[in-house]
C-alpha cells in the first residue's frame, strides 16, 4: 500500500491527486487529528510526531510513504529518511521547488505556508541548491487553515485575508507562487484572483503525485509490492463529525474515516505510540 500522512485531514488534497495519477493502487492514510495543527509546533515536536505517524503506516502495510503535510515535509524529512532508510519517502517540498523553477520567468518565487514551514527556510535552501540566481520570498498565512476547515471558501472575509497574505509577496514582484500547505489548493480560485493572472500557482499535490507515479514506473519491484484494489483506508487519530465534513470538502466526495487504534502521546520523550494491527 501507499502510505500517506498528514497532521489532519488536509492531506486528502494529496490523496485525491495520487488516486488520479495512480488508479488501481490501494492507499492507507493517517491524519493526526488528535494533535493537529503541526504548523504552530516546534521542529522537535513535528519530527517526533512524523516518526510515529510513519510507524503507524508501516505497521499497517505501507511500503512507500508520502509526507502530505508541508510542515512535516519541511522539518522532518531528513529524520524520517535516517530512521527508515529502507523505505522510499516522498515529501511535498522538492517537487514543488522543481516545478516553480521550471515556470518562473523573472526568477522571483513566493511561498505561502504555515509558520513551521516558512520559518524552516527549506524553500530558500532547496532553490539555492538548484539555482542561486532565483529569489524566494515566504509568508506564513496561518489564518487560512481554520477558514478552510470552517468551509469559508467563498466568504468575503476569506478573500480579504488571502489578499492581505499576498501583499508582501506581490510587493516583491513574484511571478510564481507555491501553495505550501495542504489546505491551500481548496482556495486556488481566490488565491489566483488575488495574486493576479500573471502569477503561476504551483500545486504541490499535483507535483508529488506526478513524482510518485514516475518513480513507480522506474521501480517495478516496489510497484509489485504495492497492493492493488479500490479499497482505501483513511485513518484518523481522533474522530468527530466535523472531521467527516471537512474530509468531504477536501476530497470532493464522501469519505469514510476510521478511528486509528493507537495511543496518542502529546509529550515527546515517552515511547512513541504503537499501533496494533487490525
Ligand atoms: N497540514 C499542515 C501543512 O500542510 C497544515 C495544518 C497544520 O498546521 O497542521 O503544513
Amino acid at each position: 500500500m501507499i502510505g500517506v500522512f498528514d497532521s489532519g485531514i488536509g492531506g486528502l488534497t494529496i490523496v485525491k491527486e495520487l488516486l488520479k495519477k495512480l488508479p488501481g493502487l490501494s492507499l492507507i492514510y493517517f491524519g493526526d487529528t488528535a494533535r493537529t495543527p503541526y504548523g504552530t509546533k516546534s521542529p522537535e515536536t513535528i519530527i517526533a510526531y512524523a516518526i510515529q505517524d510513519t510507524e503507524f503506516l508501516l505497521e499497517h502495510g505501507a511500503k512507500l510513504i508520502v509526507v502530505a503535510c508541508h510542515s512535516a515535509s519541511s522539518v522532518a524529512t531528513e529524520s524520517l529518511r535516517q530512521r527508515f532508510p529502507e523505505v522510499p519517502i516522498f515529501e511535498v517540498v522538492t517537487p514543488s521547488v522543481k516545478k516553480a523553477l521550471q515556470v518562473t520567468r523573472k526568477k522571483i518565487i513566493g511561498v505561502i505556508g504555515t509558520r513551521a514551514t516558512i520559518s524552516s527556510g527549506i524553500y530558500q535552501r532547496k532553490v539555492a541548491e538548484l539555482d542561486k540566481e532565483v529569489k524566494v520570498y515566504g509568508n506564513a498565512c496561518p489564518l487560512l487553515v481554520p477558514l478552510v476547515e470552517e468551509g469559508w471558501i467563498k466568504k468575503p472575509e476569506t478573500r480579504r485575508i488571502v489578499k492581505k497574505c499576498l501583499i508582501p509577496l506581490k510587493m516583491r514582484g513574484i511571478d510564481t507562487l507555491v501553495l505550501g500547505c495542504t489546505h491551500y489548493p481548496v482556495l486556488k480560485p481566490i488565491i489566483q484572483a488575488k495574486a493576479g493572472k500573471r502569477v503561476t500557482l504551483v500545486d504541490p499535490a499535483e507535483e508529488v503525485a506526478e513524482q510518485v507515479a514516475d518513480f513507480l514506473k522506474k521501480e517495478p519491484v516496489i510497484l509489485d509490492q504495492l497492493t492493488r484494489g479500490e479499497e482505501h483506508k483513511i485513518y484518523v487519530s481522533d474522530l468527530t463529525e466535523s472531521f467527516e465534513r471537512i474530509a468531504r470538502l477536501f476530497m470532493g466526495q464522501k469519505v469514510k474515516l476510521l478511528k486509528a487504534d493507537c495511543e496518542i502521546s502529546h509529550v515527546i520523550k515517552p515511547t512513541p505510540f504503537k499501533a496494533s494491527h487490525i
